[in-house]
């Protein structure tokens, strides 16, 4: 079944600890982590000691988004703080197979992502050193932005492409996902969907149990 990944960015950082404290007994298994640069994105969100912090009080699966430049700087850093996947831009990196092979050496999970305007398929080519394919619904920076529809074409090459060619490759979604949009997405197959503002700007325990009953019926 399809899994939730809350984002965190839209929590209220004055209280993180409490704001995932109310995830809890819900069954959910991944947080989304979004770590921006200010130059990658114009946006700054946190670092390493952050996730460390939470990594001591929390058992999810951690999928980090990396809106960094050049994060290969940074691979054994996040695996330190206890990240358990690393996703990466396509723009962001220098030599991108070696920073795929290198996450994925340091014991992680590996993720490939792109902005909208970047063409998804020139991501099929590095689709042998990747564990999931993270779709952009939104321009990376900010939560709380309206859905990009374009990536509905991006998801649909990528399932197609994950079936005929016989991958092991999971598809996430980010940005811009409600629960009044989600059923939308979910009749495309994907893996993982990541939510931010319409989970940690509500209530919520209670968005999180309205999500997994949307997704029961998938
Ligand atoms: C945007 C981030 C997203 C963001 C999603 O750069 O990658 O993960 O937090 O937030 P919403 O769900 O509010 O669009
Ligand atoms: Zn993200």
């Amino acid at each position: 079944m399809v899994k939730l990944a809350p984002s965190i960015l839209s929590c209220n950082f004055a209280n993180l600890q409490a704001d995932l404290d109310q995830t809890r007994g819900t069954g959910l298994e991944i947080i989304h982590i979004d770590v921006m640069d200010g130059i990658f994105v114009p946006n700054i969100s946190f670092g390493f000691k952050v996730i460390s912090d939470i990594r001591d009080k929390n058992d999810y699966f951690f999928d980090t988004h990396l809106m960094i430049e050049d994060p290969i700087r940074y691979i054994d850093d996040f695996k330190k703080a206890g990240c358990d996947r690393l996703t990466v831009h396509y723009e962001a990196c220098k030599d991108l197979k070696k920073t795929l092979l290198a996450i994925k050496e340091a014991g992680m999970e590996v993720g490939l992502t792109s902005k909208p305007a970047t063409d998804p398929k020139k991501l099929l080519e590095y689709f042998d050193y990747i564990d999931l394919v993270l779709v952009m619904s939104v321009n990376p920076g900010f939560g709380g932005q309206k859905f990009m529809e374009q990536s509905i074409d991006t998801v649909k090459l990528f399932r197609n492409y994950i079936d005929e060619n016989k991958k092991d490759i999971k598809i996430q979604i980010d940005g811009g996902i409600k629960t009044d949009n989600v059923e939308n997405v979910l009749a495309l197959g994907l893996d993982e969907i990541v939510v931010g503002s319409d989970i940690f700007a509500k209530d919520i325990k209670k968005q999180i149990e309205k999500y997994h009953e949307i997704f029961n019926k998938y």
